[in-house]
């Protein structure tokens, strides 16, 4: 069974990129705690960033076919925007929990809608790269209690 953790657009750019905002950790760091979580606890795991849109659909859909169980997913601005993203985790049917370092409701109004956040098992938002560790901790309990 495996996990697989999606970063959408100008998420490649953490540690330096508005850190008031998004904190100083960087992406490769993220995805080393969340690797050794998953692995850990017995966990196949991905981790793909991208800043296209088109790259995010073809993992999505590739899911399917690789023993994907939970997909951890900060859409970064797709959360605004990306019918496209939503209807391909739609089409999975994997369940996904939504992660962003902010808090997108604290923020300007066009922050405010995400189009994921009523498919998601549940929305982690505010903790900075801390929250990826909360939505791996939770993806695994749920994925032991299921098997
Ligand atoms: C974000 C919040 C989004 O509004 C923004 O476009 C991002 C990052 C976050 O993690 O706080 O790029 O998803």
């Amino acid at each position: 069974a495996r996990i697989v953790l999606l970063n959408g657009p100008n998420l490649n750019l953490l540690g330096t990129r508005e850190p008031g905002v998004y904190g100083r950790t960087g992406l490769a760091e993220i995805e080393q705690r969340c690797a050794a979580m998953a692995a850990d606890a017995g966990f196949e795991f991905s981790a793909l960033q991208s800043n296209s849109e088109l790259a995010l659909l073809e993992r999505i859909h590739a899911c399917r076919q690789d023993d994907t169980r939970l997909i951890v997913i900060n859409p970064a601005a797709f959360t605004h925007q990306s019918v496209a993203l939503r209807d391909a985790l739609a089409a999975v049917a994997i369940p996904f929990i939504e992660v962003h370092l902010s808090n997108p409701k604290a923020r300007e109004m066009f922050r405010h809608h995400s189009l994921f956040s009523d498919l998601a098992i549940g929305v982690i938002s505010g903790f900075g790269a801390e929250g990826y560790e909360f939505a791996m901790t939770a993806a695994i309990r749920r994925l032991r209690v299921a098997s």
